[in-house]
C-alpha cells in the first residue's frame, strides 16, 4: 500500500493569539501548522488599529499560508448613550482592524492562502447595549462575502461568527440570557475549517 506523507507544516499568523479565542485557536492549530502568535504584546507585535504596525509586523515575518484574526473590540453600552465616537471605537478596531489586517495581509500571503476573520452572534441575535457590535460584525460579514471574489491569486477569505463562549460566561451572563453558550473549542475548529478547507466567502456560524 502507497504510504501518503502529510503535507509540510504551513505558517498561520494568528492576531489575538493570547486571548479566550487565540489560545482555543492556537491549540487547535499548533500540531500541524506553524502557529505565530501576536498581539499588540509580546514577541511578535501589531495593533489593528494602527496600519503601520501591521505593515511592520508582515515586514519582519515575510510571507505567510494563513492570516486569522482572534481580536477586535467594540464598545458594549446602551442605544442611548451611544455617540459617535463610541461607534468610532468598533469600526476603527474590530471592524477597520480587520479589513486593514486583510487588505495588507493579502500581498503578504502566499498563493492559495487564506484569511480567517472574527464576527459573532450579535450579528443576527441582537442584545441590549450590543448595537455596536452587531453593527460591526455585519459589515464584517458583508465585507468577506464581497472580498471573496475579488481576491486574487486563489486566496480565499472567511468569517467565523460564535455564540457566546461559556469560558466568558461569568462576565457576560447577564447581557447573554438564553444563549446557550458554547465551548471556544467548537469556534476554533470553524477556524480549523476556514484554514485547512476550500471554501470561500462563508461565515461559518457556530451556535
Ligand atoms: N468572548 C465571547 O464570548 C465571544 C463570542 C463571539 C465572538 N467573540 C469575538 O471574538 C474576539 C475575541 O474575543 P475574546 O473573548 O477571545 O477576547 P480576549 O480574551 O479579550 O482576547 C483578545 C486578544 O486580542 C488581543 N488584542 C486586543 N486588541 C488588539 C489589537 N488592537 N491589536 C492586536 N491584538 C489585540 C489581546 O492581546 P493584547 O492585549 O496583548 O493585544 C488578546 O490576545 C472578539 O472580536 C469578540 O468580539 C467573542
Amino acid at each position: 500500500m502507497a504510504t501518503r506523507k502529510s503535507p509540510p507544516k504551513s505558517s498561520v499568523l494568528l492576531v489575538g493569539a493570547g486571548g479566550t479565542l487565540g489560545r482555543a485557536v492556537q491549540k487547535e492549530l499548533a500540531t500541524r501548522h506553524r502557529v505565530i502568535a501576536a498581539s499588540r504584546k509580546g514577541k511578535h507585535k501589531v495593533d489593528i488599529t494602527d496600519s503601520a504596525s501591521i505593515r511592520r509586523l508582515f515586514e519582519q515575518l515575510g510571507k505567510v499560508d494563513a492570516i486569522a484574526c482572534a481580536a477586535g473590540h467594540v464598545h458594549f453600552g446602551a442605544l442611548a448613550d451611544m455617540t459617535e465616537a463610541l461607534f468610532a471605537v468598533g469600526l476603527r478596531d474590530k471592524l477597520m482592524g480587520q479589513v486593514n489586517l486583510a487588505m495588507i495581509g493579502r500581498d503578504w500571503l502566499n498563493d492559495g492562502g487564506s484569511i480567517t476573520l472574527i464576527t459573532g452572534i450579535l450579528a443576527e441575535q441582537p442584545i441590549r447595549y450590543g448595537t455596536s457590535a452587531s453593527m460591526v460584525n455585519g459589515a464584517l460579514e458583508a465585507f468577506v462575502r464581497a472580498a471573496a471574489i475579488e481576491l486574487p491569486r486563489g486566496i480565499r477569505i472567511n468569517a467565523v461568527s460564535p455564540n457566546v463562549f461559556a469560558e466568558s460566561m461569568p462576565g457576560y451572563a447577564p447581557f447573554f440570557r438564553g444563549f446557550e453558550a458554547i465551548p471556544v473549542a467548537r469556534a476554533a475548529l470553524a477556524y480549523s475549517r476556514s484554514i485547512e478547507g476550500a471554501q470561500t466567502g462563508q461565515i461559518y456560524r457556530v451556535y
